[in-house]
C-alpha cells in the first residue's frame, strides 16, 4: 500500500494524504552511511504480509515494533556486548530500568536476594520497597566480609545474588571470582553493576558474573547529556531478559541509543584520562591536613580485590571526608567550588561533586548513614577530564575557604 503510493501520481490525492505520505519511505542509497543512522520510527514495514507474520512470529529475524526492537538500539547493544566480552547485551532506558528488568527475570514470589548493603541508594531501595511488596525478600551483608557473604549465601540459598564491582561512594572493590563461585554452587544468577568500573577497568564476565549490568547514563554516554542503562550476559539469560523487556517496556529510544553509541567510542579515552587526573586528585588530597581520609580503589582505606582489575587504572571516582566537617563546612565547600559542577552524576566529561549524605543515600536516617561508613563530612569527586591542575587547583582554593588554611 505505502510503496504503491509512492510511485502512483501523488498530484491526485488530497493535500492531507501528501502531507502525510510525500517522502516518506523512499528508497535508501546504496551506499552505506560509516555511522548507526537514528531509526526514529515506532513500526517497520515489510516487503510482504508473510515475513510480517514469520518476523511477529519469531521464526524469522527482523524489526517491527520499537519495543520488540529497533535497529539504532541493537547497534548499542551490539556495542556493550563487545566491551564487556559477553554473548549479547539488551539496551534500557536507564540504569533504574535495566536493573529492575535484570531481577525481575530471575525472581518469582517467595525467592530471596543476598545484596551489598553498599548499593547505590536507588537499588537499595528498589529491593526494598518494590521487590519486597512482590514477597521477594532481599538480605543485605557487607560485600567486603568474605565469611558473611559466603555464609549468607549459602544458607539463604538465593536466587539472585546482587554486588557492585566499585562501590558508592566508599568505592571498595568486590571479590567477583568468590561472589561468582559461591553463588552458582548454590544455583543462584550474580548481577553485577559495573557502572563505576566500566568495561575499560574490569570485565565482570571474565569472573563467571552472568548479568553484567550499566547505568549507560554515566561513563558509556559520559557527556551528562542522555539516560540508558544495559545488560549484558550469555544469550540464553538475554534472551529471558528480552521478554521482560518486551512485556514491561522499559526501553531505551533510538536516538537515546544513538547518543550513547555515540558515547561508547571516545570511552576509553575518556576513561583513561579520568583515571589518571584521579589518581593524582587522590594523592593530592591523601596529604591535605584538611582531609580525614580518602577512598580511590587501591588506597589503604578501601579494601581492593585487585585481581578483577584489566591494568593498573582505577577509575574517575575519589571520595574523601573533610576533617570535622558538618552539613554547614560541606555546603560550604561545595559552593565554593568554581571548575566541579555540584551535581549528582558522575562518569560525565565534566568533573561534579556531591554529598552522598545528601544526595544518593538521603533515603537513609543519619544513624544508617554512620552504620555503612558515609560520615558527614563525606565528598564524592566524579573526575571529568579538565585540566588535572585546575581541579586541584579548584579543590585547593575551596579548602582554604572553608577553613582558611595555608
Ligand atoms: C552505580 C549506579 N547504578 C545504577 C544507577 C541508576 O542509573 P540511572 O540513573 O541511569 O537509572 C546509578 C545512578 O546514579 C548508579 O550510580
Amino acid at each position: 500500500m505505502s510503496r504503491q503510493l509512492e510511485r502512483e501520481d501523488l498530484r491526485r490525492r488530497g493535500a492531507a494524504t501528501r502531507a502525510v505520505h510525500a517522502g516518506e519511505r523512499i528508497p535508501l542509497p546504496i551506499e552505506r552511511s560509516t555511522t548507526t543512522p537514528i531509526f526514529p520510527t515506532t513500526t517497520f514495514l515489510h516487503p510482504d504480509l508473510e515475513s510480517l507474520d514469520a518476523v511477529f512470529g519469531g521464526e524469522q529475524a527482523g524489526y517491527n515494533y520499537s519495543r520488540h526492537g529497533n535497529p539504532t538500539i541493537r547497534a548499542l547493544e551490539v556495542a556493550m556486548a563487545a566491551l564487556e566480552e559477553t554473548d549479547d547485551a539488551i539496551a534500557f532506558g536507564s540504569g533504574m530500568a535495566a536493573l529492575h528488568a535484570a531481577i525481575l527475570a530471575c525472581v518469582t514470589a517467595g525467592s530471596k536476594i543476598v545484596a551489598s548493603r553498599e548499593l547505590f541508594g536507588a537499588t537499595y531501595t528498589l529491593l526494598q520497597a518494590i521487590f519486597d511488596s512482590l514477597e521477594v525478600e532481599s538480605i543485605f551483608v557487607d560485600q567486603l566480609d568474605l565469611e558473611e557473604m559466603e555464609s549468607a549465601i549459602a544458607s539463604v540459598r538465593p536466587r539472585a545474588v546482587l554486588v557492585e564491582t566499585i562501590s558508592n561512594p566508599l568505592l571498595n572493590v568486590a571479590h567477583l571470582p568468590l561472589i561468582a563461585e559461591w553463588s552458582h554452587a548454590v544455583g543462584a544468577t550474580v548481577i553485577c553493576d559495573n557502572t563505576f568500573a566500566t568495561p575499560v577497568l574490569v570485565n565482570p564476565s571474565k569472573f563467571g558474573i552472568d548479568l553484567v549490568m550499566h547505568s549507560t547514563t554515566k561513563y558509556i554516554g559520559g557527556h551528562g547529556d542522555v539516560l540508558g542503562g544495559v545488560i549484558c550476559g550469555d544469550t540464553d539469560r538475554i534472551e529471558d531478559l528480552i521478554r521482560v523487556s518486551r512485556l514491561a517496556g522499559g526501553v531505551i529510544g533510538p536516538f537515546e541509543a544513538w547518543l550513547t553509541l555515540r558515547g561508547v567510542k571516545t570511552m576509553p579515552l575518556r576513561v583513561r584520562q579520568q583515571s589518571e587526573s584521579a589518581s593524582l586528585v587522590a594523592a593530592w588530597l591523601a596529604q591535605h591536613p584538611a582531609i580525614d581520609c580518602v577512598f580511590y580503589p587501591g588506597y589503604s582505606c578501601s579494601t581492593e580485590a585487585a585481581a578483577v582489575f584489566n591494568d593498573d587504572r582505577r577509575g574517575g571516582m575519589v571520595s574523601f571526608e573533610i576533617a570535622n566537617a558538618g552539613r554547614d563546612e560541606v555546603f560550604r565547600f561545595l559552593d565554593a567550588l568554581e571548575v566541579f559542577l555540584p551535581g549528582t552524576s558522575l562518569g560525565d566529561v565534566y568533573s561534579l561533586a556531591v554529598s552522598p549524605p545528601m544526595s544518593t543515600h538521603r533515603a537513609l536516617d543519619e544513624d544508617a548513614q554512620v552504620a555503612i561508613g558515609i560520615n558527614p563530612g563525606l565528598i564524592r569527586l566524579s573526575i571529568g577530564i579538565e585540566d588535572v591542575e585546575d581541579l586541584i587547583a579548584d579543590l585547593d582554593q575551596a579548602l582554604r575557604r572553608i577553613y582558611r588554611t595555608g
